[in-house]
């Protein structure tokens, strides 16, 4: 049997380019003691990969040139030499971006059917809600009545952020780029205020959206989102720093009025509590998120959005999708 996978060629310059990947066949090793052998139902694409990419100090490190693009998988076992893996159970694991993997039963995940659609353990009930989950309540912590702003708010992240905070008797504030994005997070997700970071005027239309300024802003993007709202945070603001999506294909430091000293100022005489986190360091509230969310996912109570697209050529135009904001939801790529 031959395995497809997707590997890194050369380090992207800006936007990833087809060229910097390559698609290869190779045998796939029948599993060992302790071993399963996995076909993947469903890869991850996610931004973080794009720092992957790079050749740079990293919280993480870098895809080897080469080497097969990182990311989470689900898939299903299709022979097991491992106590308590059988042929036919769906597990999920950090098997990269290929149809099949050999891979150790302790690096895999078995997932309940029954509880939720198996992809949401990369989406709203895995890493990205969990994602939301930590930042929201552990760094964010809004208090009923509070304005919360979430950009890149109908994704992964930024729509499980939003329906916590609704949840929590917060008025939510949702940024996204686009009308249909705008249209769900308001029908589908309750969302009473909503702004369209295309917005020519995206600092009135925020302002004007926040009419109490901003008491958390969950931010997933930087930019021109984030120069929006440093003028909007009150007094004891709280930012969660989860990612920075708009400058992920800089290949430079930007040019024009450095916006750093604005926002310093807001930071001391608001004493914002601005907080970077990586979410691989909080394992241990794994299970709050889970106890929390995924009893709101299967009453119906937390809407998700899924984009599949299919195959494995499909990969690398999505990913590009992604860092352009054409994706609507959690991005799922549907191997079998
Ligand atoms: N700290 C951690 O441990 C951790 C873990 C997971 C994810 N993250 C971060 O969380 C953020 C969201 O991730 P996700 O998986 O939920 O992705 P996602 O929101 O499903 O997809 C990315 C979205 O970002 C928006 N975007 C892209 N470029 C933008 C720009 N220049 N300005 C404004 N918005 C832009 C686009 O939506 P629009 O149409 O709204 O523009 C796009 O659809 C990312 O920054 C990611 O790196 C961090």
């Amino acid at each position: 049997m031959q395995s497809r996978q997707i590997t890194l060629a050369r380090r992207p310059q800006g936007m990833p380019q087809a060229a910097d990947f390559a698609i290869e066949s190779r045998p796939v090793r029948s599993p060992g003691a302790g071993e399963a052998l996995v076909e993947t139902l469903y890869l991850s694409i996610d931004p973080y990969m794009r720092g992957r990419m790079n050749d740079g100090k990293s919280y993480a490190t870098p895809v080897k040139l080469g080497g097969v693009m990182g990311g989470g998988l689900v898939g299903r076992v299709l022979e097991s030499q491992a106590p308590g893996l059988q042929p036919g159970d769906i597990v999920t694991g950090y098997g990269g971006w290929r149809t099949h993997w050999t891979a150790p039963a302790e690096q895999l995940r078995k997932l309940d059917p029954a509880l939720a659609p198996v992809s949401t353990a990369l989406g709203v009930l895995g890493m990205p809600g969990f994602t939301a989950w930590y930042g929201l309540t552990q760094i964010g912590r809004p208090k009923a009545g509070e304005t919360v702003a979430v950009s890149a708010a109908s994704g992964a992240v930024g729509g499980v952020v939003c329906q916590l905070a609704r949840l929590r008797g917060a008025r939510v504030v949702a940024i996204a780029g686009e009308a249909r994005k705008l249209e769900w997070l308001q029908a589908e997700a309750g969302i009473e205020a909503v702004v369209n970071h295309r917005d020519p005027d995206l600092a009135g239309a925020l302002a004007a959206a926040c009419p109490q300024g901003i008491d958390v802003y969950y931010e997933n993007v930087g930019g021109a989102v984030l120069e929006a709202v440093i003028p909007l945070l009150n007094k004891d603001a709280r930012v969660p720093v989860c990612g920075l999506i708009a400058q992920y294909n800089a290949t430079a430091l930007p040019t024009g009025t450095d916006k750093l000293p604005l926002l310093m100022r807001s930071v001391l005489s608001n004493r914002v509590l601005l907080q970077g986190f990586i979410i691989s360091d909080h394992e241990d509230l794994w299970p709050r998120f889970l106890a929390e969310v995924a009893p709101l996912v299967t009453s119906g109570q937390m809407k998700y959005r899924e984009d599949v697209v299919e195959g494995l050529e499909a990969t690398v135009p999505a990913f590009q999708g992604l860092l352009e904001g054409r994706n609507f939801g959690k991005l799922l790529v549907k191997l079998a």
